[in-house]
């Protein structure tokens, strides 16, 4: 069974993917119950003809019993300005389900979706004690996807000629986008632009240019989650950029920060260490303070 904890846009779009794929059972808990019936009801008529799985809403959390897979896109506000604005009480807030899903299902693979990313996944992990590598923070592949956006828009070319693009770092204003090993067309992305400034603004300035047209995304962490949803239960190996507990790996303790991983039916099953260039591995250096000091800030 796939389990969403909080099923506001990010979460009933995440459901539409799974439940439309008919890809397992799902459930939907959401704080105001009413909500979580009504999104199931309302996707629910969105299951396959062939399929033999079903959806149900509850607030219920003992109703986890069961879940392979938990994602988590529980949020008591909106951010305005910074991603780490209400850090307090989603911090308060991710310890909460933390304990029930420690409770009600102690060996499920957890997806972290809500934000501050970086930050909930750490405490997540701290507070289950699950292991580091079955609380997965979702966020550096759909950087990625704006990334590869802006490659496309800037050169005008289709995304299916960009290769290795990737974002690390923290989900949030300090993010890495890795220029170095970028090529389109085969050749490299850097002969052909003059500076990696303009686009970094862009990709990290994804969602506010968003909001001067929407109130919020949904849809492509909803694509970027359901891909790690299909990869496990499918048991087919990927690799993208997540955030994941780092014990030494690019030189970072005890904090989660995204990071190029290997997913299989079991979480990650590696952290691949890449080549970075000096800009990018002073750049990092800074995301992942960034995000350390934000986890020191918190008021528990
Ligand atoms: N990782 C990424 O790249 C990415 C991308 C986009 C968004 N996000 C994040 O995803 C999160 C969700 O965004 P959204 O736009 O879907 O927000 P939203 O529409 O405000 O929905 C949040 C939902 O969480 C519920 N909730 C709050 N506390 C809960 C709890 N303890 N248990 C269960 N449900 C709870 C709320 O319930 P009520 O109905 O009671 O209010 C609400 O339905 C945010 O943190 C957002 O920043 C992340």
């Amino acid at each position: 069974m796939i389990s969403i904890v909080g099923t506001g846009r990010v979460g009933a779009s995440i459901a539409f993917l799974c439940v439309s794929h008919g890809l397992d059972d799902v459930l939907l808990v959401n704080r105001t119950k009413e909500k979580a019936i009504g999104e199931s009801l309302d996707v629910a008529s969105a299951i396959p003809a062939d399929s033999k799985f079903s959806v149900r809403g509850t607030d219920n959390y003992s109703e986890l019993v069961g879940s392979d897979i938990v994602i988590i896109a529980a949020s008591v506000g909106v951010y305005t300005k910074d991603r780490s604005e209400n850090i307090d009480l989603q911090v308060k807030m991710i310890k909460g389900i933390a304990e029930k899903t420690k409770q009600y299902c102690p060996s499920a693979i957890v997806l972290i979706v809500s934000n501050p990313l970086d930050v909930l996944t750490y405490y997540f992990q701290k507070t289950s004690e699950f292991p580091r590598f079955k609380v997965i923070g979702i966020a550096s592949s759909l950087d990625t996807s704006r990334f590869r956006y802006y490659i496309s828009e800037t050169l005008s070319v289709p995304q299916s000629s960009i290769s290795n693009a990737l974002v690390l770092g923290e989900h949030g204003d300090t993010m890495v986008p890795i220029f170095s090993g970028v090529s389109v067309g085969g050749n490299p992305l850097f002969s052909m632009i003059d500076s990696r400034d303009a686009i970094t603004e862009n990709v990290r300035n994804y969602w506010r240019t968003l909001r001067n047209y929407k109130s919020r995304s949904q849809f492509g962490i909803a694509k970027n989650t359901f891909d790690v949803v299909n990869a496990i239960l499918n048991k087919k190996e990927i690799t993208i950029p997540a955030s994941v507990v780092l014990d030494g790996e690019y030189g970072e303790q005890n904090i989660a920060m995204g990071v190029p991983v290997k997913i299989n039916q079991n979480g990650v099953s590696e952290i691949q260490q890449i080549k970075l260039d000096d800009t990018e591995s002073s750049s990092l250096k800074k995301s992942s303070e960034k995000i350390r000091n934000d986890i020191n800030s918190v008021h528990e």
